[in-house]
């Protein structure tokens, strides 16, 4: 140990590594980082396909058991030689529940939570006690003293016991310690967006789903999930290809949207999920009377060969994909990969991110 980090230790300022779990439909995903002198280093990373786990192939979406989780991610901290034992860990869309709803004010803050809370209930189909409740009040888009306030916009976010309790069996399992549980949602916006005050909309292309979410103020306005992902796109180039699963897979990320025969199939699929898209796009600017300025792809299917061209030439407005390695160090070597496969660690970078800020 050198003087320096003990002196920092002496302070309080202790710089341990922390670790981001992503626990994807199709992969497990993890991200150790560490701070030092108030820099973001990347020290490791890595990802581990759930389907060779359950007798399917790579790249396909998985219903496995806690205890089948538990396995893939011990031997993905073992492969990717994961040191840190610290963890924040994502909670699917797809098993949570978001609603943005209009309240009445209170000037009190106690007086508010309380309403917030007991109108809460009737957003949610469950009994309150069967679920963990949280809420954040939408800040005001240009707050004007004189005309008295009478309603807000909360966001309800509502998850599931018996979800946090299989994640959790999934954690201490693999012996990590979880300081919290976060709708990937949140952490995808950390580490694609980061406080953006123009509407974004985020396009996550996993491979069960697709889940879009338009972001302002750095706050969730809308969210969506699409239960088409990439692994359709896989599935339809197997069809009309007449070829195996795992050919497809690997077929569908060395050309993507770049050309081939299969590029009809491709077409397809994507113009299904831009469709619906589409529909929450115009849903959003509708409502809000403004416009969406750019579109980030992000997830596995994000990085799919020529999908950003492909959705400007559809959307006609600026679409890059997700970056999230930026906001960390690593060795320049390394920069080119990293840029390539972020898009696949976007939760997991976004929960170190946030595991960061706790320490
Ligand atoms: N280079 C690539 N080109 C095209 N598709 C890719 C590429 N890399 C990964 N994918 C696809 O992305 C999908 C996995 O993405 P991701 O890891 O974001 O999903 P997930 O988090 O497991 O799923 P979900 O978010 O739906 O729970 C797979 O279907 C995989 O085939
Ligand atoms: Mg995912």
């Amino acid at each position: 140990m050198s003087g320096l980090s003990f002196f920092a230790n002496l302070f309080g300022k202790k710089e341990e590594s922390v670790l981001g779990v992503d626990i994807g439909s199709s992969s497990l995903k993890v991200v150790q980082l560490r701070k030092k002198q108030g820099r973001v280093v990347l020290e490791t990373y890595g990802e581990l396909a759930l389907g060779p786990y359950g007798g399917a192939e790579v790249g396909q979406a998985m219903n496995l058991s806690a205890e089948q989780i538990t396995e893939t991610l011990k031997d993905l901290l073992r492969e990717a030689k994961v040191t840190a034992k610290s963890c924040g860990v994502s909670i699917p869309f797809a098993r949570s529940l978001l609603t943005l709803v209009e309240l009445p004010y209170r000037k009190d803050p106690r007086e508010q939570k309380t309403v917030i809370e007991l109108e809460a209930r009737k957003y949610i189909p469950v009994p309150v006690s069967e679920i963990q409740l949280d809420w954040f009040i939408v800040p005001e888009e240009d707050p004007s003293q004189n005309a008295p306030k009478e309603k807000i916009d909360v966001l309800i976010v509502a998850v599931h016991n018996d979800e946090l309790k299989f994640l959790q069996s999934v954690i201490t399992g693999a012996h990590l310690a979880a300081s919290f549980y976060e709708i990937e949602i949140f952490s995808t916006i950390r580490a694609a967006v980061g406080e953006q005050v123009k509407p974004v909309m985020i396009l996550d292309i996993g491979a069960a789903s697709t889940k879009t979410y338009v972001v302002e103020h750095g706050v969730v306005a809308l969210s969506h999930a699409i239960s088409v992902g990439s692994q359709d796109i896989t599935r339809a180039i197997a069809v009309s290809g007449n070829l195996p699963i795992a050919r497809a897979e690997v077929l569908k990320k060395e050309k993507g949207l770049e050309g081939g025969e299969s590029l009809s199939s491709l077409e397809l699929v994507f113009s299904r999920i831009f469709s619906e898209v589409r529909r929450v796009l115009i849903q959003y600017e509708t409502a809000h009377k403004k416009s969406i300025t750019s579109i980030v792809l992000t997830g596995g299917g994000g990085i799919t060969k020529a999908l950003d061209d492909y959705a400007k030439s559809i959307f006609s407005i600026d679409v890059h994909v997700a970056d999230p390695f930026s906001k960390t160090e690593a060795p320049a070597f390394m920069r080119s990969v990293l840029e390539e496969i972020g898009p696949e660690f976007a939760v997991a970078v976004g929960l170190a991110l946030r595991k960061l800020e706790e320490m």
